[in-house]
Formats: C-alpha cells, structure tokens, sequence
C-alpha cells in the first residue's frame, strides 16, 4: 500500500466515453493510477463500474478518449496521426500484462487446478511447463491453496475457486490486476478469506483495482476511494476522507446504506 505520486502512472484514462447503442454508459472518466496502487471503486449498479474495468482490457472498445496501460494505449495504436485498432493479436499482448478477476470464477471445470493455472501461461505465452509448474506452486501458497494443487475446481468451496481465479490471473505475471465484484457471488462466511488474500496481494505491492461493495475492504485495503455514478467519476480521495466523511450527496446517499 504505497500511495506513489510524481511517477508515471500505470494507468492513465482520459475523457472515456462508451456508449451501448444508445445508451451512454461511461460519460467521460478521468482517472490516474500509480504504480502500486490499490484503487477501490464504488458505486450504484448501472453506474458503469464494469463496464470500465471491461475498457481497460479492451473486452469493450471505447467511443472517445484514451486508456493508457504501462504507456501504450490500450486497443489502438497511432499510425501517421491516426489511430487504428490494433489486431488480435496486439490485443493479446496487451492484455498479458493485465489479469482480471469476476464475480464468476470461471475456472475449465475439466482441468485441475494445476492445469488451470498454468493454461495461459505455456499455452498461451510460452513458457515452459517446467517453469510455469513451479510458479504454480508458489502461487498456490500465496493464495493458501497448496493442499488442492491436484483437485478439480468442483471439489473446491465458492471461495477456494475464486482464490484460485486469483493464482490463475497472477500466473500470466500481470503488471495491473483488475477485480470486479469477485466476492459477490459468495456465501458470506467464504468473503473474509478471498478479501484476506486481496489484502496480501494489496500489501506486497500489486497494482489493483477493485470494484466491491464490501466498505470495510475499501477501508483498509485502499489507497484511494472513488466513487463513480451515472459514468462520471462523482468524488475520490483517502478512504477515511470518501467513506468517513464524503462530500459529494450522491456519494452520502449510497455509503447511507452501509451504515
Ligand atoms: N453489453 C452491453 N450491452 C448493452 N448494455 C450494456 C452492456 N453492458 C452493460 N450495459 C449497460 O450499461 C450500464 C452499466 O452497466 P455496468 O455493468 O457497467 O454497471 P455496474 O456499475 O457494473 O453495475 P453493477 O453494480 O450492477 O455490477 C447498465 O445500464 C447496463 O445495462
Ligand atoms: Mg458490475
């Protein structure tokens, strides 16, 4: 948790706009994230929390702005003044130094969480099965999850998988880490573990954003708090400042709840 400023960001969203038809989803989002950042975004469904996160790995195209990861800009690329998609397979290179994690866990039912694990990274980014095994290991120890190398993800409980969505994300070594809602579909007694393997990820340095309703996370994982309704960024700042003390009335009306 090492709020950095005066450094490049990692991310750097300017102006995004996208719209679904037409309807406008994301009306203009600014947003800087520092290296080792833990960003924590709230806000009311619909507001456009998802569809954000799904621009940063370019899952969405974007109508206007820019989206910046690690200095290049995400999904296109300048050719003589003019921008222009880049192709598959530029996306796929991008998209390698940025994992995700759902609110479903998605794990290849039929493999184990092993072959799970180490799917992308020799499948996909070459690396070698050796390599990528041992890397596994170590992932499943961050995570807590040694003993369950050999099962297959439905002998696992809710919260199991979704640590093991995380060790599978992590395994394609991402420089950003982007969540969205990944404890919402848990039974509540499994959430403190999947946020406690968060906390660490959050501590060691990792870049993250987070999108959750669980405030007490927001609270001590963060390193900012924003709060995002109807597409626009409303109000962001310390977490002791938006959720202790939040200026903005749309943001007092939905931390209202929590209380
Ligand atoms: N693929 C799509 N096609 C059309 N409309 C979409 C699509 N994806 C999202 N939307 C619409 O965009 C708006 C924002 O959705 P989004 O999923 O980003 O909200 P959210 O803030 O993540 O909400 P929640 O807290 O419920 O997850 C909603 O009105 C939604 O219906
Ligand atoms: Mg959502």
């Amino acid at each position: 948790m090492n709020a950095i400023t005066n450094v490049e960001p990692l991310v750097r969203a300017r102006n995004v706009h996208k719209s679904f038809d037409h309807l406008e989803v994301l009306k203009g989002i600014d947003l800087d994230v520092a290296p080792g950042e833990v960003v924590v975004i709230l806000g009311p469904s619909g507001s456009g929390k998802s569809t954000f996160l799904r621009c940063i790995n370019h899952l969405e195209s974007i109508n206007k702005g820019s989206i910046e990861v690690d200095g290049e800009q995400i999904g296109y690329r300048l050719n003589k003044d003019r921008l222009e998609s880049l192709s598959a397979n530029g996306i796929a290179k991008q998209r390698r130094k940025i994992g995700m994690v759902f609110q479903q866990f998605n794990l290849y039912p039929h493999m184990t969480v092993l072959q799970n694990i180490i799917e992308a990274p020799v499948g996909i980014h070459g690396r070698s099965r050796k390599d990528a095994i041992g890397d596994a290991k170590r992932l499943l120890e961050r995570v807590g999850l040694s003993d369950k190398i050999n099962s297959y993800p439905r002998q696992l409980s809710g919260g199991q998988q979704q640590r093991v969505a995380i060790a599978r994300a992590l395994a394609i070594k991402p420089k950003l880490m982007l969540f969205d809602e990944p404890t919402s579909a848990l039974d509540p007694e499994l959430v403190g573990e999947v946020l406690a393997t968060m906390k660490d990820l959050a501590s060691q340095g990792l870049t993250m954003i987070v999108v959750t309703h669980e405030i007490g996370f927001a609270r001590e994982a963060a390193d900012r708090v924003v709060f995002m309704d109807g597409g626009v960024v409303v109000e962001q700042g310390k977490p002791e400042d938006v959720i202790g003390n939040p200026q903005h009335p749309r943001t007092q009306a939905f931390l209202s709840r929590f209380i």
